[in-house]
């Protein structure tokens, strides 16, 4: 089958209903084990596979998807436009998760919870920097919308902060579940000859459910209002995944 391959991602779409964000939401108790402090952190030059290297549909994928593969119609994104949204869209979430952070701690720096919201922001500090040296090395266009991100990053965190840690807590458990899904459809799009590019993502995902245990482990689901909360943070990630890949 030497036609062109038809990745369709489907990182980006929003979620239709509020009601399906808050049962993933609700789904949160089926948290991982912390990411092993042992598994090796690609650095931001190991993601990286020449430039024009050819984006692989994984052979172990479903038929269904085997059988997308083999077709390409028109207006399909070819491979290279493909890896340039993951690229984009993954350095704008790093970049607006560690905004959320920063206003968090603005809020919170000096509360009982500084110390692991710096741990967090620390480890969303690495991810961004990776992503920001594969925009670099791989020639891919930033989003246009960092400076929104920036703002909206920074008033996310300083906003649920000000409503108390454990809402604080509900933002990062509602952030960390969109990211994890984000993340998780895109090990399944990338083949074996983006394989390191699949393995830090694959690390960075271990982190983000870090993330989210750390937020039900510190009361986040005690937080009034608790699922609606989660439920309008979530959908706006996914809108800002879906426009950031594209714009
Ligand atoms: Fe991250
Ligand atoms: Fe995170």
């Amino acid at each position: 089958m030497d036609q062109p391959l038809d990745l369709n991602i489907p990182a980006g779409a929003p979620d239709p209903t509020a009601d399906d964000a808050a049962a993933a939401c609700h789904a949160a108790a089926g948290r991982r084990a912390p990411a092993s402090a042992t598994m090796p952190v690609p650095g931001p030059a190991s993601g990286g596979v020449s430039p024009g290297t050819q984006l692989v549909v994984s052979p172990a994928l479903p038929g269904s998807h085997d059988a997308r593969a083999r077709r390409t119609l028109p207006g399909d994104l070819t491979p290279r436009q493909a890896l340039e949204r993951m690229i984009r869209v993954d350095h704008a979430g790093e970049y607006g998760a560690k905004r959320i952070y920063q206003g968090q701690l603005a809020v919170l720096g000096n509360s009982d919870k500084a110390e692991i919201l710096r741990h967090m922001q620390a480890q969303e500090q690495v991810h961004l920097d990776t992503f920001a040296g594969l925009i670099a090395t791989r020639r891919v266009r930033p989003t246009l919308l960092l400076p929104l991100w920036h703002v909206a990053g920074w008033a996310l965190g300083a906003a649920t902060a000000a409503m108390g840690e454990r809402a604080a807590m509900a933002c990062t458990v509602a952030v960390e579940e969109a990211i994890d899904e984000h993340y998780a459809a895109q090990h399944e799009t990338l083949g074996e000859d983006e394989a390191a590019l699949r393995d830090t993502i694959d690390v960075f995902r271990e982190e983000e459910l870090e993330h989210r245990d750390i937020g039900l482990d510190n009361e986040a689901e005690l937080t009034p209002g608790y699922k609606v909360l989660c439920a309008i943070i979530k959908t706006g990630c996914k809108v800002a995944i879906a426009v950031s890949e594209r714009v």
